[in-house]
This record gives C-alpha cells, sequence and structure tokens, in this order.
C-alpha cells in the first residue's frame, strides 16, 4: 500500500484536473469569509474532518441495521432507509468544507485529495441509488448498493487519512515547528538593530523565527506558516482593525503578530507566539 500510495502522489497525469478542481474550488468553497468559515478557521481546526463524522456515522448504522437478521421487517427497513437518507444529506456540507479545503493544498495533496473525492463522490452514488432502490421497494438491491458504497467511502477515508496524517494537510505547521526550539532563553539580536515596523527574520535552532517592532514591544512568531509553512518571513505587514498583523505570502493567511491569532483563512490554527523578553539591549525569545 505505501507503494501505491507514493506512485498515487507523484501521478502528474492527475494534474490537469486536480487543477480545474482547484481553480472551482478557489472560485466558490475556498473564498472570502465563507472559505475562512469551511477551512474552520472560527473554531481553530479544519472543519471537514468534524462534519464527515455525521454521514459516515449515518451510512454505518445503515449497515448495521442492514446486517441484522430482522432486516426486513418494516420498522428495520424504515430506519435504515431513513438514516441512509440522513447521511447522503449529510454528505453536502462534508463535500463543500472538503472542497474549500481543496483550495490551497499542494499539488502532491491535490492528487490524493482528487482520488479521494472521487471515491466520496462514487460512494456517494452508491447510497444515491440504494435509496432509490428501496424507494421501489427492491431491499435485496438497496442493501448491496449500501455495502458497496460503505466500501468505496471506506477507501476514500483511508486516502483522507493518508492527506492529513502522512501529507500533513489541515494540520498545524507551526505547531510542528516548536519543539525545534531548544526550551530557555535565546538572544536574538541587539534591540537598536530591530528595525521598526517591519518583519524581522532569525532562527532559534531549526526553527524560523519572524520579530516584528512596535515601538519597544517586540513579538515573535515562528516563521513558518501553520497553514502550509509558507514563509512568514517574506510575507507583508497588514492593518486588520488598528492591528499589526502579517500576511503569508503562500495563500495570504493573516496572523495578528501580537500573539499569532489567526484572522484570516485559509489557516485554521492561530500562529504559534514565542515569548520575548529584553536583556542587556538584546532581545531574547523563548518557547510559551
Ligand atoms: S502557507 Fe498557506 S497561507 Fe501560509
Amino acid at each position: 500500500m505505501p507503494t501505491l500510495l507514493a506512485r498515487l502522489e507523484a501521478a502528474a497525469q492527475l494534474d490537469r484536473i486536480a487543477d480545474v478542481v482547484r481553480r472551482l474550488a478557489q472560485a466558490t468553497a475556498g473564498r472570502g469569509r465563507l472559505g475562512d468559515v469551511l477551512h474552520g478557521r472560527t473554531i481553530g481546526h479544519p472543519l471537514h474532518p468534524a462534519v464527515v463524522q455525521f454521514p459516515v456515522g449515518a451510512w454505518m448504522s445503515t449497515a448495521v441495521l442492514d446486517a441484522l437478521p430482522g432486516r426486513d421487517t418494516p420498522g428495520s427497513r424504515r430506519a435504515a432507509a431513513t438514516l441512509l437518507a440522513a447521511g447522503t444529506a449529510g454528505a453536502v456540507p462534508a463535500a463543500v468544507t472538503g472542497l474549500a479545503d481543496y483550495a490551497t493544498l499542494s499539488p502532491q495533496q491535490r492528487r490524493v485529495a482528487l482520488v479521494h473525492a472521487a471515491a466520496n463522490v462514487t460512494a456517494l452514488g452508491c447510497f444515491v441509488a440504494s435509496l432509490a432502490a428501496r424507494a421501489r421497494g427492491d431491499h435485496r438491491r438497496g442493501r448491496a448498493l449500501s455495502f458497496a458504497g460503505l466500501g468505496v467511502a471506506g477507501a476514500g477515508a483511508y486516502l483522507g487519512g493518508h492527506l492529513a496524517f502522512a501529507l500533513g494537510a489541515g494540520a498545524n505547521h507551526a505547531a510542528a515547528a516548536l519543539p525545534l526550539v531548544p526550551s530557555g532563553w535565546h538572544r536574538l539580536d541587539a534591540v537598536s538593530a530591530i528595525a521598526e515596523g517591519k518583519l524581522s527574520a532569525y532562527t532559534v535552532g531549526e526553527t524560523p523565527v519572524v520579530v516584528y517592532r512596535d515601538h519597544d514591544r517586540f513579538s515573535a512568531l515562528v516563521g513558518r506558516c501553520a497553514h502550509l509553512s509558507g514563509p512568514l518571513a517574506e510575507g507583508r505587514t497588514v492593518d486588520v482593525g488598528g492591528e499589526a498583523c502579517v500576511e503569508c505570502p503562500w495563500h495570504g493567511s493573516v496572523f495578528r503578530l501580537a500573539d499569532g491569532r489567526a484572522l484570516r483563512g485559509p489557516a485554521s490554527s492561530d500562529q504559534t507566539a514565542l515569548r520575548t523578553r529584553v536583556r542587556d539591549g538584546q532581545l531574547e525569545v523563548a518557547q510559551p
């Protein structure tokens, strides 16, 4: 299986269609405030993995009823069809949040996400066909289509897990960089050498750090964007509601410099902020 996944990640022949889907996602679900909500910025982590629980749970429950000995009683048939319909309706928000996340994936992630989405659309087709069969009274066929849909959805879920855990889609990339900051305080630079109102780039251990000076106040954020590790020090400072922020140069996430709060997506996590202090005219930082 790892070899198959590696081939899928490298399958550049998927890029044409993957790019069409990306443009569609950017023009629709991935945009503006709606995109922020769909990415999960308002809840602090990706929304898609949370909302997929509902359809998956409903479809699994349908399968349990379909497998039980009393499956042909009117009550069991009705309950199975109701769960199936509820899960199928619940697939809509799951698909929309997934489409929003698709807008800013890396090319390697997009290839896997494309097959993940194709599997889920196929599964959805099976469930809709199952509902139609049950409505016609063909419960045997309806059950077979549901089981087929569940199998295909399982393959899609496997790819979703690979996207999240192996390829880091939706993960907080800034948090992953934090353990590389050695414990204790670290000197960055003489205060007099740090420019006012600009981003300054430093490194602590293996971790890039971006520093911002506002008169005699200093803030320091992990320099890798929480979204997909974009170099924040190469971004620009922007004013949001009177507060100095940094805009990531890759996909435009905006973080408040004072504390790393994510004010605009696609990042759904806040940017990790470091503690700062001045000692003997030197700016020092430490893990939060
Ligand atoms: S890497 Fe995507 S917004 Fe920063």
